[in-house]
């Protein structure tokens, strides 16, 4: 059984990673500083796959304990890197906060891979490395454009530092996951998204207006040029995302691997509006969304979707779920932690929910 490292494996993302791999087999081994999730995800880990993963908790940004723990678990066969910084606007705020953990963390996890010998990495990139890219649905080979912000900019720089570690070490094999928008729940709703604050994100800011928490959405443009001139992206389930990984995982573990960087789109290929969202929204809860046109937000870009094609063909994986079984997920996933949340501001001031 290979011994996994996800780092961020209490995240969103993460934590629907460690559930495939664990049901998969692998043997998983999490390191998380909690800076935005809770301990409490590996109850719900557990909940779904019957198994404990080991879990670590310290910030990769100290170089020792990173030191420290590769020379303790030295069977690592490979590493699935999720813990980063990823709020757009954060990182125009704080840049140096973003290239740290971003870039500084990734460097100290590729110096010990790299002191390994053999080793396989596997690296959360995202569809912003294409900014507004020329044509529709977006491959792989379409330009790397200019960050829009800090955040972007560590996607961009984060894959560059691999592809130049890659070339001088022969042994180290990286693929690089460009994700389109991930959004959704595990269908048992033992884990999901956690926003801590005001989401920026449009999928929990449409579940917390149905909840009632936020008063409306605002749809940031309706002038766009598109078919019914909202912004069009590409909604992935988080689950089909996570089956992603342990894909990628296997091929480079199994030495299937073309060369020894690559780089995968993952999406559906389809794109939809945000007239489409909330559409899915209403037809999949029965509720109606209170939401207002508003002006376009800086930086958004027109259009996005993945064409699938490489991942489809070279990984042997495919998304599965709809708009809707994603949209049911998320809808499932904001019920039962809004239900949570009420019962522990009934029984004290303390709360584990944002
Ligand atoms: N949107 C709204 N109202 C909201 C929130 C979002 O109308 O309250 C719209 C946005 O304008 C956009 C769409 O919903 O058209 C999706 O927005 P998200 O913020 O959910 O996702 P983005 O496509 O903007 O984000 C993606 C990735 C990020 C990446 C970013 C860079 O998820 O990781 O692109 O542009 F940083």
């Amino acid at each position: 059984m290979s011994k996994i490292l996800v780092t961020g494996g209490l995240g969103f993302i993460g934590s629907h990673t460690v559930v495939e791999l664990q049901n998969e087999g692998f043997d998983v081994v999490i390191v998380d500083n909690l800076s935005n999730s809770t301990e409490k995800v590996l109850d719900g880990i557990i909940a779904i796959t019957g198994k404990k993963p080991h879990f670590e908790k310290f910030d990769l940004r100290d170089k020792p304990k990173v030191e420290a723990f590769f020379s303790k678990h030295s069977d690592i066969a490979g590493v699935i890197h999720f813990a980063a910084s990823k709020a757009v606007g954060e990182s125009v705020e704080n840049p140096l906060l973003y290239y740290e953990n971003n870039l500084g963390v990734l460097v100290y996890i590729l110096q010990e891979l790299t002191k390994k010998g053999e080793a396989n990495l596997i690296f959360s990139s995202s569809c912003t490395v294409y900014g507004q890219a020329d044509t529709m649905p977006i491959t792989e080979d379409a330009p790397v454009k200019p960050a829009e912000s800090p955040y972007g900019n560590t996607k961009q720089v984060g894959e560059e530092i691999i592809r130049d570690t890659c070339n001088v070490n022969p042994q180290l094999a990286a693929i690089a996951l460009r994700y389109f928008n991930p959004i959704g729940a595990h269908p048992t709703v033992e884990i999901g998204e956690l926003p801590i604050g005001v989401p920026q994100n449009l999928l929990p800011y449409i579940t917390q207006t149905g909840i009632g928490l936020r008063n409306e959405l605002s749809v940031f443009g309706d002038d766009y040029p598109t078919p019914d001139g909202t912004c069009v992206r590409d909604y992935i389930h988080v689950v089909d995302l996570a089956k992603a990984h342990v894909a990628a995982l296997k091929r480079l573990v199994q030495d299937n691997n073309d060369s020894n960087f690559e780089v995968f789109n993952l999406g559906t290929g389809t794109g939809s509006s945000v007239l489409d969202v909330i559409n899915s929204f209403e037809r999949v809860s029965g509720e109606k969304l209170n939401y207002r046109i508003a002006p376009r937000r800086a930086g958004d870009v027109v259009q996005a979707y993945a064409d699938t094609k490489k991942a489809n063909d070279v990984l042997g994986w495919k998304a599965q779920s709809t708009l809707d079984d994603a949209m049911k997920s998320a809808w499932d996933w904001e019920k039962k932690i809004r239900k949570a949340k009420t019962k522990l501001l009934h029984n004290s001031s303390q709360s584990t929910f944002k």
